[in-house]
């Protein structure tokens, strides 16, 4: 056996004295190596100009796995034809000596070959019989040439398939030389130093090859799809909020915005309490109490929600459950450092105590707008919703009456799906991907908005004709439609494909 080196100098060494090597396969069992080695080494001597080498397909017959077993055991008649004895043998007794195909096959071919006669027991119509399917098999395995009406005969017994060959007829190429001293791929130190450079070969410069993959940091797809999101509020002219606390008081998580302590969101079952630090002890003790007074009797002309308000509840901290909580502290802040008007935008993470399934998580992130004005209306949120959307690529919304503790009015917002409709990377993705994507004209919803209640933003001292319209949508659900990706659990945790981080594509929102 020759290893490539050794083919290589073989079949140089064979061009030397001939003017062709017609079938590389026929060479390469002469050398005694595998065909495929070869055809290696004569790819690599075919790219820098040593030899020609030209396509030469040859078609061949392999032995099938039943064909090989009937090489090395006889062909089933002739199996069938040796188990009769002489004086002869019952049905039954032959089939039982055999193997159920062997006897199945064999019995039926001997019986049309005239070899055996039944009558009534099987006994033997010649004396011998050759077993010619054994040596014609054998033959194919050696690579012997059959004629047509035996390949047929083979074929339709299924004993042989085809199989195509791919040689190559190899002649002298234009930079032909006996040997091929590897050309060298880099200047070396040694060859600095000896000054041999200038008589190297060198290997030419492939400027098509594709390079190593760049191993930097990767942005997970959620951040990707942030900062399309974050640039688009920029655009409208939003300012981003500081959301980097995850813990919060329920006081500005609940309270401050007008929602009950026995609202059902406030349950352990809803909402993660923290056990240490359990309690925020420090508020704004002015505007605390003017929040106890609203939710106890209500003022500005609202009744409140009548019952006892208590300290300790507000104290309790939580895990931010939505990013409205920082909402409240920026208004309430608006408030103290004297109105002005606003665009706030915030995208972040929030905390839920749900049981976690393919489309829920216990934590999320949340994305949230919100503009603070002088005389804004409903028709004001509608047109900046109009206007965001649109530039998701949604520009036909829909909006439906919904509650909030702290918004009246307010409106889930619904955007219709037409299958394979638009240009919109999102929009398309939407309609396949969705469980509505086999109905046509389906709404779906993409965001909660609202307009912030009196009772929210007038304890906060903001001036009584200042009106707050936001909005709010997870950030998760338009990142897994444009990635296609339809368990939250491969998008977010720790069960999550390194492989998606490193090759996410780019990301691209309203296209
Ligand atoms: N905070 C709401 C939620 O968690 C979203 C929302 C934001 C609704 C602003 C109205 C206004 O779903």
């Amino acid at each position: 056996m020759r290893d490539a080196d050794g083919a290589e100098r073989a079949l140089l060494a064979f061009l030397e004295s001939n003017a062709e090597i017609s079938n590389s396969e026929a060479f390469a069992r002469d050398l005694g190596v595998d065909h495929e080695l070869l055809a290696g080494t004569i790819k690599s001597l075919h790219g820098f100009g040593f030899i020609e080498a030209k396509d030469v397909r040859r078609e061949s017959w392999e032995l099938t796995e039943e064909g090989l077993v009937y090489s090395r055991n006889g062909s089933p008649e002739v199996q069938v034809f040796d188990a009769v004895p002489a004086g002869g043998i019952s049905r039954e007794d032959l089939q039982r000596k055999l193997d159920d195909s062997v006897f199945s096959i064999g019995f039926r071919k001997a019986m049309s070959n005239k070899w055996l006669e039944t009558k009534p027991l099987v006994s033997r119509k010649v004396l011998k019989v050759e077993d010619v399917v054994k040596q014609q098999l054998l033959d194919i395995k050696d690579g012997k040439n059959l004629s047509a009406a035996d390949i047929d005969a083979l074929k339709k017994r299924k004993l042989i398939v085809p199989k195509v060959w791919k040689a190559y007829s190899i002649t002298k190429g234009a930079n032909y030389a006996p040997t091929r001293t590897k050309a060298a791929t880099e200047v070396t130190r040694e060859m600095l130093l000896k000054e041999t450079w200038s008589e190297v070969a060198f290997k030419p410069y492939n400027f098509q090859a594709l390079g190593q993959p760049t191993e930097g940091g990767h942005l997970h797809p959620l951040l990707k799809v942030r900062t399309k999101f974050r640039q688009i509020f920029l655009e409208m002219g939003f300012e981003e909020m500081p959301t980097n606390n995850f813990v919060e008081s329920s006081f500005w998580n609940f309270d401050a915005l007008f929602q009950p302590q026995q609202h059902p969101a406030r349950d352990s079952h809803d909402t993660f309490f923290l056990k240490s630090p359990c309690k925020t002890q420090t508020f704004p003790e002015d505007y605390l109490e003017r929040v106890k007074t609203i939710h106890e009797q209500g003022g500005f002309g609202s009744i409140g929600y009548m019952y006892d308000w208590k300290r300790e509840e507000a104290e309790k901290n939580v895990l931010r459950t939505h990013t409205t909580a920082v909402s409240s502290r920026m208004l309430y802040k608006l408030a103290q450092d004297g109105f002005v008007p606003k665009r706030y935008f915030s995208i972040d993470r929030v905390f839920r105590n749900e049981a976690v399934d393919r489309t829920h998580l216990a934590e999320f992130h949340q994305i949230e707008g919100l503009i603070c004005d002088k005389g804004l209306t409903l028709g004001d949120l509608i047109g900046v919703l109009n206007d965001f959307f649109s530039r998701l690529g949604m520009k036909k919304l829909r909006f439906k009456p919904a509650y909030n503790p702290y918004t009246e009015p307010s409106m889930e917002i619904f955007r219709q799906v037409y299958p394979l409709y638009g240009s919109s990377a999102l929009l398309t993705l939407i309609s396949c991907c969705n469980s509505y994507h086999e109905q046509l004209n389906k709404w779906v919803e993409v965001g909660n908005s609202g307009m912030f209640r009196p009772e929210m933003l007038l304890p906060m001292g903001l001036p009584d004709d200042v009106s707050v319209i936001a909005w709010g949508l997870s950030l998760e659900r338009p990142t897994m439609i444009l990635y296609g990706i339809d368990n939250i659990r491969d998008l977010f945790g720790h069960k999550v494909d390194l492989k998606l981080i490193k090759s996410n594509p780019i990301c691209r929102l309203g296209m």
